[in-house]
């Protein structure tokens, strides 16, 4: 059965080997799956992906590939032999690159889509040209990109815990939601992250993972945090 801990993926946002390993150490067996983004891919390569596999967790690779069909295919071949648990490529433009990352990944490595990044504005999307109902209102574009995703046959998509219910109600309950922007209630506000909600409530609204790095890393014990949390889910799941 799945634990509370299984539903939290602690980011690896370090550029060593030896920090993220240090992490890896004190968080295995208190979250569920680490995440492994480009910066520290780049710095370590699949050495961090084998030395957490050791430590008995899954792995979340979000390298957010976007480029030709033929290209993100191999790419996700290449991925799928790592072994990881997820993998991200955006849903930006196209459905054949989309549909060429979940051939690419064979069934092996769960595809999730990033729809729009959380950095984007209206403003940016205006200057990239798009129609002016996507700049007032950019959870139509979340929307449009995410059923894309779904057509093409992509596992699930990293979402605001704010549009997972939208997202379950719209594509089901098997597509899978990933939310960063988790705060516990006591931490809120206290950086950059503008649109959060607590670990309690992403799991009400049906969120299935649950992106949560600095309240676990700033914490003076990162494995009580995270048990804290873990604790919250419980009494929701
Ligand atoms: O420290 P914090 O909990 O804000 O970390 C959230 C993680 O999720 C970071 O690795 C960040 O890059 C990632 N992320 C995000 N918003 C997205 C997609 C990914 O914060 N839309």
């Amino acid at each position: 059965m799945r634990s509370a801990k299984d539903y939290i993926i602690f980011p690896l946002d370090v550029s060593s080997l030896n920090e993220a390993k240090q992490y890896v150490q004190l968080l295995s067996g208190h979250v569920g799956m680490f995440k492994v983004g480009l910066e520290l891919f780049i710095r370590t390569g699949p050495e961090i992906i084998t030395f957490i596999k050791d430590n008995g967790a899954d792995i979340f690779l979000d390298l957010k590939l976007h480029d030709i069909p033929a290209t993100v295919l191999r790419a996700m071949r290449g991925i799928a032999d790592l072994n990881v648990k997820f993998a991200t490529v955006h849903c930006g433009e196209s459905e054949t690159m989309l549909r060429s990352a979940v051939e690419g990944s064979g069934g092996r490595v769960g595809v999730l889509g990033v729809t729009v990044l959380t950095s984007v504005s209206g403003d940016d999307i205006k200057h990239s040209g798009f129609n002016e109902v996507y700049v007032s209102d950019m959870s139509r574009l979340v929307m449009k990109r995410a059923r894309m995703a779904k057509d093409a046959g992509v596992a699930g998509i990293v979402c605001s815990g704010l549009e997972v219910k939208m997202i379950k109600e719209n594509f089901g309950s098997e597509f899978i939601t990933v939310t960063p922007g988790i705060r516990p209630a006591e931490g809120m506000g206290k950086d950059d992250q503008q649109r959060v909600v607590t670990p309690g409530q992403a799991v009400k609204n049906g969120a299935d993972y649950l992106v949560i790095g600095r309240p676990i890393r700033d914490a003076k014990d990162p494995k009580a945090a995270a048990r804290k949390i873990s604790e919250e889910i419980e009494n929701i799941a």
